[in-house]
């Protein structure tokens, strides 16, 4: 079943049907002040932690409520439609609707009874409050008189879980006043004098309207064994100007306004963490209320150069919106959000996840390298001096002078005991993309601090990296798995080896080979080649009945052993074989096929299988979730992103292509039913088919997928390749697609590249030509390039 369509002119979903079968959410302004927004105006706001800045109240577990709501009655029948279709939900055959999900902005265009109002959402840039915009036309023949509520429901405490479930405590801080077409709660509000900075300040205001009557109190607004969909004050038509001492707080304002036919009146609510004082002067900020205007002519301006370095025409309509529009912003909002806050996650990790950054920035290096470079940095700064990345890396990060797994105080802040086996090994890939994108081979001198003391070149903080590993070596002579590698469920521990490690470390290898040589490193480049010798010989072992094992136990036995009842084949020491440039040919054809035959899907590839059940090892704490869920054999969608790269580095183009359909979201623009999840942003894992619920999809927006996928896109299937010097051109793409063209920023210079296929190839070259000139091979050396760039290749 279909909810909507991309707009792919405007950069917009459109959701036309309001009844999708998940709350449909957009992200809107940064964690500074973020807020998050459903396709029913459902979600929440805070500032700078989901969990620990909380303004406004929304209810996990139950069906997106409640949200930043504006009712509209008309005075003279009384009857009142909300102006998004939650949460008064109106009958559809009479009320006309579409959300329309932007670039952090969200639009409701709806109608009721000949009055339209259009609705938009957004924070302006490098602002902290949010803004409400409301139109409201009157396209009926009599002059109408309206009453316009907006309403807010505010946290009696910025700590969410106190305002949740410690109601004993929470309820008797709280208290609203209403001052200068304003409500405004404070928490803790007694300490002002005391401790003015436990005080949290909370602002609803109303811009270009009077308000006309308030209140400042939930039940109030509610009455008693009612809801969002009928609330008193909204029936009755006139708030009772009640304010809250104790209880719950909320903002609820209210005007009357008078249109004649065809009149339009403009007005918007403004919510924020502020003072009095300042939300005073917010609000004189809308003296003219088409500031509002440019505000979101400004914030489109602003997220659609984010996108210009990159964009692609193909064949694929489904895969243009998604790359010129969806992928790429949900590459932006999980490189900017980390995981800060998501309708399903209130964002109670104190911090960023190390791997999780580190991959996240790949994301977006070939649409903003410069703010991905400065992330790099920021990483390595959270990187211990023995190597290993800090699990947690906190919001207050300060290099030099952290705490490490280990010392009590970071356990006791973070619950983070153990260092993770594969942390530091993210960076190798990111930081290569990042010079490649770039040329910026003088980064690995530029000098870093530590995370807890000292500090060091770039190029000395990978090699440390790499000595982590070499000093955490098992039994077999692989990388031992520690409390995690990649996958969070699998505690090897000290002695427990892993091979997806193992290949994470030779690919280390190669990338610290290729920076050895730039910096004449003849020393490190011996110890590079002894390493890899010794690491071949055992990852050869590992090949068993044509995949490669996941690793050892800490008793010894194999993890992935083909006889197995459980867990005999797993999806990413396969596709690590390849693109770590380990397996040969013939070995990466048999394992990549096997994944295919064993292990893919409708929905793509499952992450290994059969799930545990009865046979799992104490190690294998996946065994907790339900069959074909999450880590247990569930079709783990950032996974899709290295197998996709995979099939792409081996030239099966139909097969990365194949991957990629299966697991994009906007191919499953019809069957939101059975995805349930928004068809315009990745999530983590869909359920496969152990689960009663084959295809479904969770955990949206903040994953790794994001990234990932984009990577198996941009260098796999459309094989955009930097190393060094210049920019490898090796499309692996479906023989069915007769051309393509890409626009990239490559190095501050234009590319234009034209990709012709009239022989139905899925990879390789016959000739290529840059302005004109044919080159000997698929490579563009930097230096060729001009500021303006036409590039053909003919497949
Ligand atoms: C989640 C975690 C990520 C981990 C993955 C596999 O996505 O955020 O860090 O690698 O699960 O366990």
């Amino acid at each position: 079943m279909k909810y909507g369509y991309f707009d792919d002119i405007n950069h917009e979903y459109v959701i036309t049907n309001p009844k999708t079968p998940s709350p449909w959410a957009n992200y809107l302004g940064d964690p500074n002040y973020g807020a998050i927004i459903s396709n029913n105006a459902g979600g929440y706001s805070f500032v700078k932690s989901g969990a620990n800045g909380r303004i406004l109240r929304y209810y996990f577990n139950s069906f997106d409520e409640p949200g930043r709501y504006i009712y509209i009655q008309d005075n003279k029948t009384k009857d009142f439609f909300s102006t998004s279709w939650g949460p008064v939900h109106k009958d559809l055959k009479k009320y006309k609707t579409e959300c329309r999900h932007g670039l952090a902005y969200t639009s409701f265009n709806s109608s009721y009874k000949s009055i339209y109002t259009k609705t938009t959402y957004y924070v302006p840039l490098n602002s902290e409050y949010e803004i409400w915009y409301l139109e409201v036309t009157n396209k009926s023949k009599e002059t109408k008189k309206l009453n316009i509520t907006g309403y807010a429901e505010f946290t009696n405490n910025s700590n969410y879980e106190h305002d949740m479930v410690n109601l004993q405590y929470s309820l008797f801080i709280s208290k609203t006043q209403y001052k200068d077409n304003m409500i405004i709660q404070t928490t803790d509000g007694n300490l002002e004098k005391l401790r003015p900075n436990d005080v949290s300040h909370r602002f609803f205001g109303l811009i270009n309207s009077k308000v006309n009557s308030y209140t400042g109190d939930k039940e109030k607004f509610l009455g008693p064994y009612r809801n969002y969909s009928n609330p008193i004050g909204i029936e009755k038509g006139k708030l009772d100007n009640e304010l809250n001492y104790c209880m719950n707080s909320c903002g609820a304002l209210n005007t009357i306004i008078t249109l004649k036919p065809k009149q339009t009146k403009k007005l918007a609510f403004v919510l924020g963490m502020k003072k009095a004082s300042e939300a005073k002067k917010i609000m004189a900020s809308y003296k003219d209320i088409e500031v509002v205007n440019k505000e979101l002519k400004d914030l489109k301006s602003y997220w659609l150069a984010k996108l210009e370095n990159f964009k692609v025409k193909t064949p694929s309509k489904e895969f243009n919106s998604m790359i010129n529009t969806w992928h790429s912003y949900n590459c932006f909002i999980t490189f900017i959000w980390s995981r800060a806050a998501s309708l399903i996650y209130c964002g109670l990790r104190n911090g960023y996840g190390y791997r999780d950054t580190v991959q996240d920035i790949q994301g977006v290096i070939h649409l903003d390298p410069k703010a991905a470079k400065e992330r790099i940095s920021f990483m390595l700064s959270a990187q211990v001096n023995n190597g290993a990345g800090l699990p947690l890396v906190k919001y207050t990060h300060n290099p030099g002078h952290e705490d490490k797994p280990g010392d009590e105080s970071y356990n006791k802040e973070t619950g983070h005991p153990e260092y993770r086996a594969d942390d530091a090994m993210w960076l190798f890939p990111t930081v290569y993309k990042y010079i490649g994108e770039t040329g910026d081979i003088k980064y690995l001198d530029e000098i870093i601090l530590y995370s807890n003391e000292g500090k060091d070149s770039v190029y000395n903080h990978l090699k440390k990296a790499i000595e982590f590993t070499e000093n955490n070596i098992g039994k077999h002579n692989l990388p031992v798995g520690l409390h995690a590698d990649w996958n969070d469920c699998l505690r090897l521990g000290k002695l427990g080896e892993s091979t997806f490690l193992a290949f994470q470390y030779y690919y280390a290898l190669n990338i610290m080979e290729e920076f050895a040589k730039e910096k004449n490193d003849e020393a490190y480049l011996k110890h590079i080649k002894k390493v890899k010798e010794k690491l071949d010989e055992e990852l050869n072992k590992c090949f068993k009945d044509n995949r490669f094992i996941r690793g050892y136990k800490e008793d010894g036995t194999i993890i992935g052993d083909p006889k197995d009842k459980e867990a005999n084949i797993w999806l990413n020491p396969q596709s690590f074989a390849v693109i770590s440039g380990f397996a040969d040919h013939k070995r990466s054809t048999k394992a990549l096929n096997l994944v295919h035959s064993r292990l893919n899907t409708k929905y793509g590839a499952k992450l290994m299988d059969p799930p545990y059940f009865a046979h799992a090892f104490p190690g294998a704490l996946q065994t907790t979730y339900n069959q074909g869920i999450k880590e247990n054999g569930s079709i783990f969608n950032q996974a899709q992103g290295w197998l996709i790269l995979a099939e792409s580095l081996l030239g099966r183009g139909n097969r990365a292509f194949e991957y990629y359909k299966e697991s994009s979201p906007a191919y499953q623009n019809e069957n939101g039913q059975i995805r349930v999840m928004e068809p315009y942003c990745y999530g983590q894992f869909t359920e496969s088919e152990k689960s009663l619920h084959f295809g479904r999809s969770h955990v949206h927006w903040l994953t790794g997928t994001a990234s990932t996928i984009m990577v198996g896109v941009v260098e796999g299937i459309l094989g955009m390749r930097p190393d060094i010097y210049g920019l490898r051109i090796a499309p692996s793409i479906p023989s069915s697609w007769k051309k393509l063209e890409i626009d990239k920023v490559f190095r501050n210079k234009k590319l234009h590249i034209r990709i012709i296929n009239s022989n139905n190839k899925e990879s390789g070259y016959k000739e290529v030509y840059l302005n004109k000139v044919k080159l000997q091979d698929n490579y563009i050396n930097e230096k060729d390039l001009k500021e303006n760039n036409e590039i053909l290749y003919v497949m």
